[in-house]
């Protein structure tokens, strides 16, 4: 590599929750992060993508009984499942955990006791609505009445669908209990909190370290505003989750231990590579650590998780990348109109590579919600990935094989053109680092309609007609397939499957972002293969018709 300094980086997306199937909000995340990865490893640097299933709380355990299954057995069915679903859809993570682990809870309970030790601990009693039916306490959402603002019936103990308030659950108006049906009682019981307001400076500091973005750290300023309030972090038995130490029937909540997940998946990385985690923790580090997650986990990520790593004397993130919720067709994803799309779903019907292309077409830095417009997709695969990019291919391929022995000539006929497209390649480097992804998709498409406005100038089928021009039309071809060769390098952390493939047709795997730096001359090539179809519209017929069918 060109005399830079290797980077260290340590990349995590938002563990899925071990209770249902992975959908296609799910997927925007976690293509978003793996195209990353696959950005940062292509430059050579050093990445472990470490994350897990989180497998701990009320609605797990919930579903689990539902299920007459043990919560053990549900999560390991949905591990089974979602790893599937994210092998299918091209991740490449190194590892892929539970959160339900021993090496999880020896690293909570490490933490736990640091955080005690620096006296972010205390403990009070409080008042909590239980449900005497099911003899069990019950988390803000599974207590259900009218809203006290707008009195709109059946919502939820934390915040109204109908008006957007929040509120505490014993404001509701007429509680029942969304188990049982049960009045819910209020009943004492000792919680222990994390308090947040002593790690306020540390946490300030760390915001304009340049760790989130502008949208979030103005957001977290407001929540500075207010007085940061203690974090409650216990629940009672019954609850599937880690037990408090020396505690009886008391439990870890579950977003005290689903982050530390990060970290536990990570030493199984650092076990099996020989890394040393402990410097990867070490406040002095200088490995870097990257949490991908949606809009709705801000807080967890950057006020809760920052304050849990202060205190255990852990290096904090270097940055934490929120993203926006997808829609589909324009609305919120719902199973009635059939666009609550499970990632199995889409993968029975349609590539993969198509949807990790359309999401990157979409990605931007900022935290706008993004839209899956079916017709739209559809356009844009067709017309750009088959119409654009793979056409240069196919349409050069052939003459290669036909009059050339399958031999690409020994030197590039436009050099200049050449030297043009790699001129392209710092600022396609700077849209990936910075997760504009939107940009380098909207930088490779205007490459490959200069790649194809230079075969049509040229017009190889032309020359292809008249004898003693056969070296010509290689030439050109291979001029073409270079081009080509550069686009699909640059295109690879999007469109990772297709970009081997053509790998092995041009008889040269997919290297470095730098590996075509040296155009492929005087090589044989493999026959062409088609690297990817038009979407056919009943293919999205097909997925919108069987997401319907999969209600629940
Ligand atoms: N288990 C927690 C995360 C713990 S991280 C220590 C959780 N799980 S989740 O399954 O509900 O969501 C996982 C990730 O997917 C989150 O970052 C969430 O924002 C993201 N998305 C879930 N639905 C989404 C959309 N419709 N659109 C985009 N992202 C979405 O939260
Ligand atoms: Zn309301």
């Amino acid at each position: 590599m060109s005399g830079m300094t290797q980077r260290r980086i340590l990349v995590t997306a938002a563990l899925p929750y071990a209770n249902g199937a992975i959908h296609l909000g799910h997927m925007l995340e976690y293509v978003q992060t793996d195209i990353w990865a696959r950005f940062q490893r292509a430059m050579g640097h050093e990445v472990w993508f470490a994350w897990a299933d989180d497998a701990h709380g009320t609605p797990i355990m919930l579903h689990a009984q539902k299920r007459g299954i043990t919560p053990e057995q549900l999560i390991e069915q949905m591990a089974g499942e979602h790893q599937r679903d994210f092998q299918d859809f091209g991740l490449s993570y190194d590892a892929f955990e539970s959160t339900h682990s021993h090496a999880n809870q020896a690293l909570v309970e490490l933490i736990w006791a640091r955080l005690n030790d620096a006296g972010a601990v205390s403990q009070r009693t409080i008042a909590q609505y239980f449900d005497p039916n099911e003899g069990m306490f019950l988390p803000d959402r599974f207590i259900r009445g009218t809203c006290p603002k707008c009195h709109a019936p059946d919502q939820a103990g934390d915040s109204c669908d109908a008006c957007g308030a929040s509120y505490d659950p014993t404001d509701l108006i007429d509680p029942h209990s969304a188990v049982s049906g049960a009045t819910p009682i209020l009943k004492d019981t000792e919680h222990f909190f994390v308090s947040l307001e002593q790690f306020q400076d540390a946490l300030s500091a760390w915001i304009h370290s340049g760790a989130v973005q502008t949208e979030v750290a103005n957001k977290l300023k407001e929540w500075f505003g207010e007085r940061l309030r203690d974090w409650d972090v216990t629940r009672d038995a019954p609850y599937f989750g880690f037990p408090i130490p020396g505690q009886t029937d008391k439990y870890f909540y579950v977003w005290l231990d689903a982050p530390v997940g990060y970290l536990a998946s990570f030493q199984t990385i650092c076990e099996r590579e020989g890394l040393d985690f402990d410097e990867w923790m070490s406040p002095q580090t200088t490995t870097e650590m990257h949490h991908f997650i949606g809009k709705d986990i801000i807080y967890f990520h950057c006020l809760f998780w920052p304050a849990m790593l202060e205190g255990a004397g852990f290096r904090k993130p270097t940055g934490v990348h929120a993203h926006g919720f997808l829609t589909v067709n324009g609305a919120k994803m719902s199973k009635s109109r059939g666009t609550f799309i499970k990632a199995r779903t889409w993968l029975d019907h349609i590539n993969a590579d198509a949807l990790r292309y359309y999401f990157a077409a979409k990605l931007t830095p900022g935290l706008g919600d993004i839209d899956l417009s079916l017709d739209d997709f559809k356009a844009r695969v067709d017309s750009d990935l088959v119409g654009k990019l793979v056409n240069i291919a196919s349409r050069s391929a052939g003459f290669i094989h036909k009059l050339g022995n399958g031999r690409l000539s020994d030197a590039l006929v436009d050099p200049a053109l050449y030297a043009h497209f790699l001129a392209q390649k710092q600022p396609i480097i700077e849209d990936y680092e910075n997760r504009n992804f939107a940009g380098v998709v909207r930088q490779v498409m205007a490459l490959a309609d200069e790649a194809n406005q230079y075969v049509d100038q040229h017009k190889p089928w032309q020359m292809a007609k008249e004898s003693g021009r056969e070296d010509e039309v290689v030439a050109v071809c291979t001029q073409a397939l270079n081009l080509f060769r550069l686009m699909i390098t640059w295109l690879a952390p999007v469109i990772p499957s297709t970009a081997d493939r053509a790998g092995e047709f041009l008889n040269a795997p997919m290297g470095d972002f730098h590996s075509p730096d040296t155009p492929l001359l005087d090589h044989s090539i493999e026959a062409f293969k088609p690297l990817m179809r038009r979407i056919e519209p009943v293919q999205l017929d097909q997925v919108i018709e069987a997401s319907k069918d999969s209600l629940g």
